[in-house]
């Protein structure tokens, strides 16, 4: 197979770059660029014994430009090995970057990966304007080889109005007669969202089928990074939509993610939505894929970032982009609920405990620091009692620093706030959620690693995600409250 100039030198930045970055400076199971920049899971699929991640990837410097896929191995999702970049911008069709994509094994047992390929055109004007078209390459879970006949999906096999500007992000998946459909971002009239599918025997020939699911303007504008999967009874389409409005406490402005749940007219080739909520409710989470695990266990893991918040890193930090736990889904009461990967519990060391703690003014509890922890914190609530009106816990604190998750039982809002976290940039660094206490316990699932936190609430109904880049010598953990709460933690450090 030919290796390109292009993709060789990539390989061997990222091989000579890599050596530079010490493991410490990594999270423990959260997987970061392998050098440079990273932004979207790509072609996340479990292949030859292995799940498969690959990621859009700058490994030159850590800001976006120039997307190259790159890719890491695991065999139990917690633990990931690179290996060497597996795309490169380096054909007229992807000159400007090789955007979003999903991966699929073949019947001849080769792995297909389908991209968006990115170009610039100049218009009449003479002002340049990207076209995105979608396109292909064959491999064996290593090396790819870019298909001749690309692009195999381009402007010609649009709907009336759709754009050739915004049309990315294909997720491949099989129908139920064995062909293989593709699902499509793409920009219509009305300048929001639309997920187009396509359909083929061969993955090289396709046909527009029609319009899965149509945004009309409601969340946000454009729809990026489609994923479509049944679970539990139900179809779910995952997106990302740009430009969000806040709907309430449901979703937040900027760059959203949105969870659509309801049934799929396979014939009509059309999406029927009974249920929208956001994905995650934090600062961090964007563009996420799943993979169905061999035991059934749909697995989901997102970027654990978001475009408005990007500034937050330094341009001397060793690397810049991590992606998030793996999740494992379910839907629960016509929702989407989200869990760690269960194999996360078997890292945990000692058990430290600490029941029926009250809290009041500031209390550390013997045992309780660090920055790779997975803890269980019940906060009991009761309804009738002035107890108190706000409780927090701060982590990732010494004197300089600190993060902080709330609670204002009054208000019933969860809030996450990491102004004080070390970020030297006016971005957004606080997002509230509504969170309701079940028989006046509100449980919280916080998940620390180096330079995240995730917080699952009740039992994983909802999810919010941070990240942070404090100084790790910033590890001590406090819990505050203005009157008494009485808490019970269950906190274990996590080992690789
Ligand atoms: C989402 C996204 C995709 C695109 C990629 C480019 O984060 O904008 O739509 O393919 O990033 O890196």
């Amino acid at each position: 197979m030919i290796i390109s100039q292009t993709l060789r030198e990539a390989r061997k930045t990222e091989e000579v770059w890599e050596k530079t970055i010490r493991e410490e400076e990594r999270p423990l199971f959260h997987l970061t660029a392998r050098t440079g920049w990273m932004n979207d899971p790509n072609g996340f699929c479990c292949y030859g014994g292995k799940y498969h991640m690959f990621y859009q990837y700058n490994p030159y410097s850590s800001y976006w430009d120039s997307m190259h896929w790159g890719h890491a191995v695991s065999s139990d999702l917690l633990h990931w090995e690179f290996l060497p970049a597996a795309l490169a911008p380096d054909e007229t069709y992807d000159y400007n970057g090789c955007f979003s994509g999903s991966a699929i094994e073949m019947p001849d047992g080769q792995m297909l990966l389908m991209y968006t390929g990115v170009r610039l055109e100049h218009g009449k004007d003479g002002r340049p304007m990207e076209v995105q078209t979608q396109n292909i390459a064959i491999g064996d879970g290593i090396d790819f080889e870019k298909y001749q006949g690309n692009p195999v999906i381009d402007e010609k096999q649009l709907p009336e109005g759709g754009s050739r500007n915004d049309f990315r992000d294909p997720k491949i998946m099989r129908a139920s007669d064995g062909s293989y459909l593709a699902l499509i971002a793409n920009r219509p009239e009305d300048g929001s969202g639309q997920i187009l599918a396509y359909s083929s025997t061969d993955c090289l020939h396709w046909t527009y089928k029609g319009k899965l699911a149509e945004n009309h303007c409601r969340f946000g504008r454009m729809w990026e990074c489609p994923d479509f999967f049944f679970l539990d009874g139900s179809w779910v389409l995952l997106t990302s939509p740009q430009d969000m409005l806040p709907q309430g406490f449901e979703y937040h402005n900027g760059n959203g993610t949105l969870c659509l749940i309801g049934d799929y007219d396979e014939a009509a080739c059309r999406f029927d939505e009974k249920h929208d909520q956001a994905i995650d409710y934090g600062i961090d989470f964007y563009a996420p894929q799943t993979v169905l695990m061999p035991d059934g266990r749909r697995v989901m893991i997102g970027w654990l970032q978001n475009w408005d918040a990007i500034a937050i890193r330094e341009k001397s930090d060793p690397w810049a982009g991590q992606m998030s736990i793996p999740r494992e889904l379910s839907i629960r009461d016509g929702r989407l609920w989200q869990w760690p990967l269960r194999e996360l519990e078997d890292h945990r060391g000692p058990l430290i405990e600490h029941c029926g703690q009250e809290i009041s003014g500031v209390t550390r509890l013997e045992g309780i620091r660090g920055r790779v922890l997975d803890m269980e914190l019940t906060l009991h609530v009761a309804e009738n009692e002035e107890g108190f009106h706000r409780f927090a816990m701060w982590f990732a604190e010494d004197e300089e620093f600190h993060t902080g998750i709330s609670y204002r039982p009054h208000e019933k809002t969860l809030k996450i706030d990491r102004k004080f976290s070390g970020s030297r940039r006016a971005i957004i660094h606080q997002r509230r959620a509504k969170a309701y206490p079940k028989n006046d316990e509100l449980k919280l699932r916080i998940v620390l690693d180096r330079f995240s936190v995730e917080i699952f609430v009740n039992g994983g109904e909802q999810v919010m995600s941070a990240a942070l880049f404090t100084p790790l010598s910033a590890d001590g953990i406090s819990f505050r409250c203005d009157g008494k709460a009485v808490i019970d933690v269950r906190c274990w450090e996590l080992e690789r």
